[in-house]
């Protein structure tokens, strides 16, 4: 049985239908990346996963562990093991960083709200300096003031932390430098090698130093118009999306 899959999935947003139909999964330890030219349903795709209510689920199912969590709410999704690292994380500078890192293991735990356990203040310390964070983050408001590089490093150090059955990965490399790739790539490793589910967006065949991706999709408006392995980022970065489809259409 797969982890996660994403049957027929037709998602609307502001009453326009953007996911015209997609079906996707990935398994215990797959690391999966989906690929598409800007504006093609990515990032919706994850906001669908995640439950957010503007995004409305017109047909087909998303299932975690073969039970159907399409008429859950996000705080039960990600209770259930799925996180999701957005591509533009909102900030929320009156929550200190520290606390929010604690509400989600405390919220995934099923239990009331605390203040920052030492312990886990410690593991995310060590964590900060393998992902190049500064110690200051975690006193600092959630995204206040935090770099482009900051913010997606803090997102990685979120999904290290909570360890979770699932994680998304919305272009967690875009924006980054290539210390900051690196230690993106060593967690994704890190993840899956423990058995997580890995789904990530990337433009960029630089990832591909730091993760062995199991399978790749490609995605243009709305659908999933191919499936292979990383050769197709390769080739995508090589040529670019356009002449891609180009050639593929040929071949056909
Ligand atoms: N919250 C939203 N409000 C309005 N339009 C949206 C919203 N989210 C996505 N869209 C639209 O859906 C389409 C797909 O966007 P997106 O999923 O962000 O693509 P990608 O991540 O592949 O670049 C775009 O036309 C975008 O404008
Ligand atoms: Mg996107």
């Amino acid at each position: 049985m797969h982890m996660l899959e994403i049957r027929n999935l037709r998602v609307a947003v502001g009453g326009r239908e953007i996911l015209k139909g997609v079906t996707l999964s990935v398994s215990s330890g797959e690391t999966v990346v989906l690929m598409g030219p800007n504006g093609s349903g990515k990032s919706t795709l994850f906001q669908a996963i995640a439950g957010n209510p503007k995004y409305e689920i017109l047909d087909g199912d998303i299932l975690l562990d073969g039970e159907s969590i399409r008429d859950l709410a996000p705080e039960e999704r990600f209770a259930k093991g799925i996180f999701v690292g957005f591509q533009s994380p909102v900030a929320v500078p009156e929550v200190r960083f520290a606390f929010l890192l604690q509400a989600m293991l405390n919220i995934r735990a099923g239990k009331k709200l605390t203040d920052p356990n030492p312990q886990v203040l410690a593991q995310a310390q060590k964590l900060a300096a393998e992902l190049g964070l500064k110690p200051e983050v975690f006193n600092r408001g959630v995204g206040a003031g935090f770099s482009g590089g900051e913010f997606k490093r803090a997102e990685v150090l979120q999904a290290l932390l909570l360890n979770p059955k699932f994680v998304i990965l919305d272009e967690p490399d875009s924006g980054l430098d290539v210390d900051g790739i690196a230690a993106v790539g060593k967690a994704v490793s890190r993840l899956s090698a423990s058995g997580s589910g890995v789904l990530l967006s990337t433009h960029y065949a630089r990832v591909l130093k730091f993760i062995k991706p199991t399978r790749v999709y490609v995605m243009a408006d709305g659908r999933i118009v191919l499936q292979g392995d990383e050769n197709i980022i390769k080739k995508i970065e090589e040529i670019g999306y356009k002449s891609y489809f180009e050639e593929i259409r040929q071949e056909l």
